[in-house]
């Protein structure tokens, strides 16, 4: 197709260009013809420009744009002029400027459209998603998509300034365990056997530091197989990174590096860095989650020493049984937190198990002074005193309270603490709060298979204290490794690694690979620590999570061009599909009816 092409984009355009001959090449984003004249909106990537026809414009081109509509595609040839005084818009880089159009070529033209482009985010998502490349056109996909590009630059320029070097892994892998399922791929050339998707390139850039590259990163594709949630999708991005010769503290100082970076690149907002740290421990007993809210402070507290001789049986025989009592002091919301709200946030602190959720509220009494009242009050009455000091409750104040043993009492009311910090307010949008948990457990134990599990992945160290017994009393262990966590999501996750064979099947051991199993499973693994493995560790930062929390979304859909659904399916292409008979057949498979 012979056509005009673009001497200009549609944000360029300025008072400076005046009486030029351009050319633009773009959308019709709105078009109004008001009889003796007819405007047009283009737009491209970089902005719009409004294009005037006129009496100014050669005879009959009034009449041959009356047929142009929304999205049309165009080109433009024109004179660039001032706009009449009255009509400049100062907010837009184009706003004094005008193309009187002498050619209006049509490139391609199109139907209405399911939703109007200029609507970001309000169409319905299984729409969006079906004609994704329509809602790109939308402002706010398209700057997240420039925000995304602008991320990922700015680390590849930090990454190589510091030395690192981008090197790609495999992604037809046997199975990497990061804790969900595999995409499996089935093997034509060898029947019967499967690659797996990489979960991450964990064991690839461990094997990149036994064989002395000493400084890797990767923008990696990651594929899990586990139902999508607002921050997770079956297929996703990791800034994949692994250093040898390295403690923590050079892991933490080059990762706040890489954030201040990219913060400061990207949004033009300025990180304080060194992120403070908190012991695993420490965040769920202040905000009863391991990836902490810390735009607000509302930490919980110990409410357990009143319980006994209050006569409140749900809360002393909670005690009884080895439990505590945690509280939560919502500061002023006396007035906000109506019987309704309090039953949302008990609801809210029942999905983590918590039986209920007791309440009280701060009131001037008679004498002027604090005093409990409405819930449960009743039954601290004498001990109001000491409540109100230790809790450093006043007038206005709602204490809300979770009897359990600890582990429900913290997450569920660390649930509540969070739902009603945001709703009130406390966490700014437009404020990032991150910190480094460190101290975590090295293994859980999973219950349903009376088995200890990796608390992060099974290639982590323990930390040096329990370098004698983490096999024989897994339960304390805590291991060398480090979450970092921003507004209420865990931006990234890594450790200090295991580069000692013995260490190593030790703690295979531990998690139910005893060595037969350990070396069919990881063989090439321990037999390349054989071989004098540096000492090393690494991280991997989400990409997705991190644009998405950096261009204040709460959906991680958002921030990709082409996710996937709520069920992992592309409404789009209509993935995941059926395939030919003769494909199965190749591949030596046969669908078994569900
Ligand atoms: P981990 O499994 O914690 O660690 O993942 C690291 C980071 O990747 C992001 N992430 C996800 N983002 C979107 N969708 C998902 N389904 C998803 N799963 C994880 C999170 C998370 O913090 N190999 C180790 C890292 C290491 O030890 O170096 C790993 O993959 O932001
Ligand atoms: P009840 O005495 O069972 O009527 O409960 C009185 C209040 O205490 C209700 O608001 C319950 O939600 C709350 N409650 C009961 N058990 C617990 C618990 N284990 N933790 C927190 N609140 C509870």
């Amino acid at each position: 197709m012979v056509f005009p092409q673009r001497t200009f984009t549609c944000g360029e355009l300025t008072l400076s260009n005046r009486e030029a001959t351009v050319v633009l090449n773009g959308w019709v984003h709105r078009f109004r013809n008001q009889g003796g004249v007819a405007f047009i909106t283009l737009r491209d990537r970089y902005g719009t420009t409004q294009v005037v026809i006129d009496e100014r414009s050669p005879a009959g081109l009034l009449e041959q744009v009356s047929c142009l509509k929304s999205e049309f595609c165009l080109a433009v040839s024109g004179t660039v002029k001032a706009r009449p005084e009255t009509m400049r818009n100062p907010k837009m880089t184009t706003g004094e400027v005008e193309v009187v159009a002498r050619e209006v070529q049509v490139l391609s033209s199109a139907p209405t459209l399911p939703f109007p482009t200029e609507d970001d985010n309000k169409a319905n998502e299984t729409l969006r998603l079906q004609y994704r490349y329509l809602d790109l056109r939308s402002t706010g996909m398209k700057d997240r998509l420039i925000l995304r590009d602008k991320v990922t630059w700015s680390t590849r320029q930090y990454l190589h300034g510091l030395g690192f070097l981008e090197i790609e892994t495999p992604t037809l892998i046997k199975s990497t365990p990061e804790g969900a399922r595999d995409f499996l791929v089935p093997s034509r050339v060898n029947q019967g056997k499967f690659y797996a998707l990489p979960q991450s390139p964990q064991l690839y850039k461990q094997l990149l530091m036994v064989g002395g590259m000493d400084k890797y990163f990767q923008i990696a594709r990651c594929y899990r197989d586990e139902d999508p949630r607002v921050d997770r999708q079956p297929e996703f991005t990791q800034i994949d990174i692994e250093m040898s010769f390295v403690t923590a503290e050079d892991i933490y100082s080059m990762m706040e590096g890489l954030m201040a970076k990219v913060f400061s690149d990207g949004i033009g907002y300025d990180l304080k860095t060194p992120f403070p740290r908190l012991a695993y421990d420490t965040a769920m007993e202040l905000y009863g989650s391991d990836k902490p809210d810390l735009r607000f402070g509302m930490p919980m507290k110990d409410f357990s020493v009143f319980v006994p001789g209050s006569g409140f049986s749900a809360f002393e025989s909670v005690l009884e049984t080895g439990g505590l009592v945690k509280a939560l002091v919502v500061k002023g919301a006396a007035e906000y937190a109506s019987r309704k709200k309090i039953a949302e946030w008990e609801d809210a602190a029942k999905v983590y198990g918590a039986k209920g959720l007791a309440s009280m509220k701060v009131i001037a009494g008679a004498d002027g002074q604090p005093t409990l009242d409405t819930g449960v009050a009743k039954f601290f009455a004498t001990m109001s005193e000491g409540i109100l000091r230790e809790l450093e409750a006043a007038v206005g104040d709602v204490i809300l309270l979770v009897a359990d043993q600890p582990k429900v009492a913290n997450t569920s009311l660390g649930a509540v603490r969070l739902k009603a910090g945001r709703e009130l307010g406390l966490a700014k949008a437009g404020e990032f709060a991150f910190a480094w948990i460190v101290d975590f457990p090295l293994f859980e134990f999973n219950d349903e298979l009376k088995a200890w599990e990796p608390a992060h992945h099974m290639f982590t160290m323990p930390q040096a204290r329990f370098l004698d017994t983490f096999d024989t009393d897994p339960g304390p262990v805590k291991g060398d490794l480090y979450d970092l966590v921003c507004n209420g999501f865990e931006m990234a996750s890594g450790s200090i690694r295991i580069h000692d064979p013995a260490i190593q099947q030790r703690l295979f051991n531990t998690v139910g690979y005893p060595e037969a199993r350990a070396k069919e499973r990881f063989g090439f693994l321990l037999e390349a620590f054989q071989y004098g493995p540096p000492p090393h560790g690494g991280i991997a930062p989400g990409l997705d999570r991190l644009v998405m929390v950096m261009s204040g979304q709460e959906n991680i859909r958002e921030v990709i061009a082409f996710p996937k659904n709520t069920l992992g399916a592309s409404p789009m292409d209509e993935s995941p599909a059926m395939v030919e008979d003769l494909q199965l057949k190749e591949l030596g498979l046969k669908v078994v009816e569900g």
